[in-house]
Parts: C-alpha cells; structure tokens; sequence
C-alpha cells in the first residue's frame, strides 16, 4: 500500500529567504541612520543548549550586519547585578533589543528580570506590556518561537480560520503566546499541559486539524494521536544519543510514523528552529526602525 506522506514545512529557505531581506533592509537603514542595528543577547551559567542558541544568534546577526552587545555572566551573578546590567543596555542607544537567554539559573528570577527590560527593546515579546499587547490584539512586539511558526504556516497558504487547534505545552516563551497569535488567526484553540490527563491529551489530539507541541518529550505525539491530514507543528527540542552514539536532536512527535498520517510536518531540525532565530532578527530590525522614525535620529 502507498501512503501519501505529509508535506514538509521546511523552515530553512524560508528563513534563509526572510534573513536575506532583512539584510537588504538593514543596509538601507544603516544609511540613514549612521549605525547598525544592535542586538545584546544576554546569557548566564553554561548550560550547553542555551550556548549554543546564543552561538547561532550572533553568527546570525553577524551576517545581517547586526551588531551583537551580548555578554556571558558566571552563575555567580547576583539578581541585582543582572537587573543592573539591563538598565544599562536599555539606555545604551547602540542597542535596539535586549534578550536574556532562558532558562536562567535557579537563584534568579526570570520573570522579574523581563520587567527590567524597557518594552521597546524586548526583542523577545516577553514583557508584560508586549505580552499584554497580544492578549489585546494590539501592535507590539512578539515572542519569536510563535511568531517563526505563525510565518511558516503563512508561507505555505496554510487557513487557520475556523480550524480545530491544539497547543500542548503552556510557557510564556512558547505555549501560551502560540495559543494567542492562533486565536487571533480565528482558529479554535485549546491547550494541554503537564496535568492533562493522557487520555485527554489523546482525545484533543485526535480532534486537532493543527497540532503544535512544545514539551520538550520525545514521542509524546504517536501516531494513532493524530488525525489523519492535521498539520503537526513540532517546536520540542530533545538532545538524544542515537543507537550508534551519536547526538542527535529530535522533537516531540514520532516523526516517522506521524509523517504518514498527517498532512504537514514541521521537521526537527529545519523546521521552527531557524525560523526562530529569524523573527529575532526581524524584531531587532524593527526595534531600530521604530525607534529611529520615532527619535527622528538616533543620538549617538
Ligand atoms: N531559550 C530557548 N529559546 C529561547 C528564546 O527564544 N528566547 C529566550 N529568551 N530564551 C530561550
């Protein structure tokens, strides 16, 4: 029997597509402004994944002339010392968004730290006014996971109106703002978490024309769970040692066997990732024009 095998929602030249564009625009606007635009992502500790995050960030600002002012911070950092250091960057007009990388060590708040960061420059969406911006529908600016994902299913015609959608998976990075920007595409959204039942979970997920997980779990996603057709967006990030010992990096749905009932399928790696990466770079962007249009100039 020949099954048809879902599409892939490949994320790579779209986001190479995208990343090019914004260089055009960047050049443009350095012009006019007598500067790059300006990036600090800030990193604590040395947890092996967000390092390397922070590595592809700034290669990638690199290659769109984005200047990086991002800093590293043994885990002895205090809260004060971080929050400090963020007020800084905020009156630094060298930098149009601030970013610190999450997840933070255990004897710092995060949340209060994203308080810290003036909202014009949370590149991130993770302010409480930009978060509170999405809820009401407003302009501002948005978390980059869920932004990536909105523009994949943008880019290939994908109608979220009126459809059946499931978030699993309920951070303020990911899940939550996911479930805001798919309701303001009118699709009808539910979200599942850590506490939803697994026999809950099974049945949204049965039901879900578009399928978004954010866990962080191989194979949570089987694929008797999917509905055949569904569009399944996988946003998990998992570090795996295959059989034959080698690192791999895997997301949350069994990808082999969910590639033969759903309709679309966001690959891991390829698919959300680089897209991520690039809604940063299109919020930095956009940080400096907003800023530049609304100062008149930029103060050197
Ligand atoms: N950790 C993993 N992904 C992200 C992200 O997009 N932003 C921040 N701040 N931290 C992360």
């Amino acid at each position: 029997m020949t099954s048809q095998m879902a599409q892939r929602l490949d994320g790579k030249p779209l986001a190479t597509t995208i990343q090019g564009e914004l260089k055009q625009q960047v050049e443009q606007l350095k012009t006019k402004a007598g500067r790059s635009p300006g990036l600090a992502v800030l990193m604590v500790g040395d947890n092996p994944a967000s390092a390397l995050y922070v590595r592809n960030k700034e290669r990638a600002c690199e290659k769109l002339g984005i200047a990086s002012f991002g800093q590293h911070f043994p885990d002895t950092i205090t809260q004060d010392q971080l929050e400090a250091k963020i007020t800084e960057l905020n009156q630094d007009n060298r930098v149009d968004g601030i970013l610190v990388q999450l997840p933070l060590p255990d004897h710092l708040d995060a949340i209060q730290a994203l308080y810290c960061i003036a909202p014009e420059k949370d590149v991130d969406g993770l302010h409480p006014s930009n978060l509170g911006r999405l809820v009401r529908g407003e302009r501002g600016l948005k978390s980059c996971t869920p932004a990536g994902v909105m523009r994949l299913l943008d880019a290939y015609q994908l109608s979220l109106a009126s459809k059946k959608a499931l978030v699993i998976g309920r951070s303020i990075l990911v899940g939550k703002p996911l479930a805001l920007m798919l309701l303001a595409a009118n699709a009808t959204v539910t979200m599942a978490h850590g506490k939803t039942p697994p026999e809950d979970l099974r049945e949204f997920s049965q039901q879900a024309d578009i399928l978004c997980t954010a866990v962080g779990q191989p194979n949570l996603i089987t694929p008797e769970m999917v509905k055949p057709g569904a569009i399944v967006v996988d946003i998990g990030m998992n570090r795996i040692q295959d059989e034959q010992g080698k690192n791999r990096l895997i997301g949350d749905v069994d990808a082999d066997g969910i590639a033969e009932v759903a309709g679309y399928l966001t690959p891991v790696p390829g698919g959300v990732g680089p897209m991520t990466v690039t809604m940063l770079l299109q919020n930095t962007v956009a940080s400096f024009e907003q800023r530049f249009y609304e100062q008149g100039r930029f103060d050197p």
